[in-house]
C-alpha cells in the first residue's frame, strides 16, 4: 500500500489506509539509464526523514563497459541500443530476485493498451517487442511507484529508461517519480547497511557535496533534505572525462579512471609538473580541459612513452586533480560553515581522492565526511530509488511532462 511520504511525521488518524502508526511504507522500482549502466532496483522505505530505513529487494546493474571499451568512450546511440536490448530481461531478473515475478493466471490475448505502448516505445522497436512478449503475461508486482532517472545524462540513453517507465506505468497503473541522477550520487554516500536494513546516516546541515563523475564536477550545498544550492561546477570537462581522455593519451582502455589510478600507484611523484587549473580562481568552479591538454603536449614532447614515464604522468595527473578538488572543497567548507562533506559520483571510487579528502577533513573540528562504498560510487539504481524516497513530496509527474533533461541541475 502506498502512503504519502512527507518530511514530518503525521498523526495516526491522518495516515492513509494501509499505513500503520506513523510508519510510511513505500515500495519502488527504480530505473537508471543515464549513461553506460543499465540498472534496476526494488527498494522499500519505512519511516520518515531523517529516520528512513530501506529494505533492498533487488539491485541489478548491467555494465556496458565492454561494449564501449572498443571505442574508447561512451557512444550515446550505442548506449541507447544496449539499454533498449537489456531492460526487459533485466526487469524479469529484478522481479525474480525480489520474489515478485509471477506468471499471470489471466488468459493473455492482445493487450488493449498495445497502441499506447507502440507510441511510447516507437523509437525502441526491440524493447517494444520484448515488452509485449513479457509484460502482459506477468502479474502486477507489489510496488507503489516507479522512479526513473530524468537527467542529467546522455539524452538518447535517458529516453530509453523514461519510455520504459512510462510503458510500465501504463500497464501496471503505477505512478512515476522523476529523479535527478546527481541527487542519487549525493545520497549514496549516506547509506549504511546493518542486518539487511539500509539506513540513512544522520547528518548535520549544511552538508557540502563534492560530486565527481564522467559528466559532472560540482560542489553542491545541501541546506536541508532535498534543498540544494550549486556553488561551483566545471567550466569545461568533468574530472572523470579528463581521466578518460588522459587514459586514451597514455594508451589505456576505457574507463580511464581506474586505469590511471592503478598505474599512478607505481609512478614517482614530482617527475613531471602539471598545472592545478583554477586553484586560485577565488570561486568554486573547476576546469579540467587544460590539464588534459597539458598531458597531451607533455606526451607529444616526450615521444614514445616508456611504462615508467606513463606511470609518472598518471601519478602527477591524479595528484593535480585531487589537489584542486580537495583544496576547493576545504575552502568551501570554511566559507559556508559546512558540518558534513559528502563525496559522490564515479570518481569517488578514486583511492587518492578518498584518502586525501578523509585525511584533510579529519584535521577539521566537527566536520563529518561520508564516502560511498565502491559499488555505490558508480552508477546504480539503488541510489535512484533512495533519492526518490528521500525527496518525494507526495506528487507524481504526469506522463506527458516526463522528458529527458540532459543538463538538469540539481538545484533547478
Ligand atoms: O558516475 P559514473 O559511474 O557515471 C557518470 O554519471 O558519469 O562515473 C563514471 C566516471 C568515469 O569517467 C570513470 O573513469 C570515473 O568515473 N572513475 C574513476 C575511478 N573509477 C571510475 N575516476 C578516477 N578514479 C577511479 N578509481
Ligand atoms: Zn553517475
Amino acid at each position: 500500500m502506498f502512503c504519502r511520504q512527507n518530511h514530518e511525521s503525521r498523526a495516526v488518524s491522518e495516515n492513509p489506509p494501509g499505513c500503520t502508526k506513523n510508519l510510511f511504507v513505500m515500495k519502488i522500482l527504480a530505473i537508471e539509464t543515464s549513461c553506460d549502466e543499465t540498472a534496476l532496483a526494488i527498494i522499500e522505505s519505512e519511516g520518515v526523514l531523517p529516520d528512513l530505513r530501506f529494505r533492498i529487494h533487488a539491485d541489478k546493474v548491467l555494465s556496458q563497459i565492454d561494449i564501449h571499451k572498443e571505442y574508447g568512450g561512451v557512444f550515446p546511440m550505442l548506449a541507447k541500443r544496449e539499454h533498449a536490448r537489456t531492460l526487459v530481461p533485466l526487469l524479469i531478473q529484478t522481479l525474480k530476485d525480489a520474489g515478485m515475478h509471477k506468471k499471470t493466471s489471466r488468459h493473455v490475448v492482445e493487450h488493449p493498451l498495445r497502441p499506447e505502448f507502440q507510441v511510447i516505445l516507437e523509437r525502441e522497436p526491440e524493447l517494444f517487442g520484448q515488452f509485449l512478449n513479457e509484460l502482459p503475461s506477468i502479474d502486477v508486482p507489489d510496488i507503489d511507484a516507479i522512479a526513473v532517472t530524468q537527467g542529467p545524462g546522455l539524452e538518447p540513453a535517458l529516453w530509453v529508461g523514461i519510455n520504459f517507465a512510462k510503458a510500465l506505468s501504463l500497464i501496471w497503473k503505477k505512478p512515476i517519480i522523476p529523479v535527478n541522477h546527481m541527487e542519487g550520487h549525493f545520497l549514496a554516500a549516506l547509506l549504511n547497511t546493518e542486518d539487511d536494513v539500509v539506513k540513512l546516516a544522520p547528518i548535520k546541515f549544511p552538508a557540502l557535496g563534492l560530486l565527481v563523475s564522467g559528466g559532472h564536477t560540482e560542489l553542491v550545498l545541501m541546506n536541508d533534505w532535498g534543498k540544494y544550492e550549486l556553488i561551483g561546477e566545471t567550466k569545461d570537462d568533468a574530472v572523470g572525462e579528463a581521466f578518460d581522455k588522459v587514459a586514451r593519451v597514455l594508451g589505456l582502455p576505457y574507463p580511464g579512471g581506474p586505469e590511471i589510478s592503478r598505474l599512478g600507484e607505481t609512478g614517482t611523484p614530482g617527475q613531471y609538473t602539471l598545472p592545478r587549473p583554477m586553484l586560485h580562481s577565488g570561486d568554486y568552479n573547476f576546469s579540467f580541459a587544460g590539464l588534459k591538454t597539458a598531458v597531451l603536449y607533455l606526451a607529444k614532447k616526450l615521444g614514445a612513452l616508456s611504462a615508467t614515464q606513463k606511470a609518472d604522468i598518471a601519478r602527477e595527473f591524479e595528484e593535480a586533480c585531487v589537489e584542486v578538488l580537495v583544496k576547493k572543497t576545504l575552502r568551501a567548507i570554511d566559507q559556508f560553515g559546512a558540518k558534513t562533506v559528502i563525496l559522490g559520483g564515479g570518481v569517488s571510487a578514486n583511492k587518492r581522492l578518498r584518502n586525501t579528502l578523509t585525511e584533510e577533513i579529519a584535521k577539521l573540528h566537527d566536520v563529518a565526511c561520508f564516502l560511498p562504498t565502491h559499488e555505490l560510487a558508480t552508477d546504480n539504481a539503488l541510489m535512484i530509488g533512495i533519492a526518490a524516497q528521500v525527496n518525494h513530496q507526495g506528487d507524481f509527474i504526469k506522463l506527458e511532462d516526463l522528458k529527458a533533461r540532459g543538463n538538469w541541475h540539481l538545484t533547478s
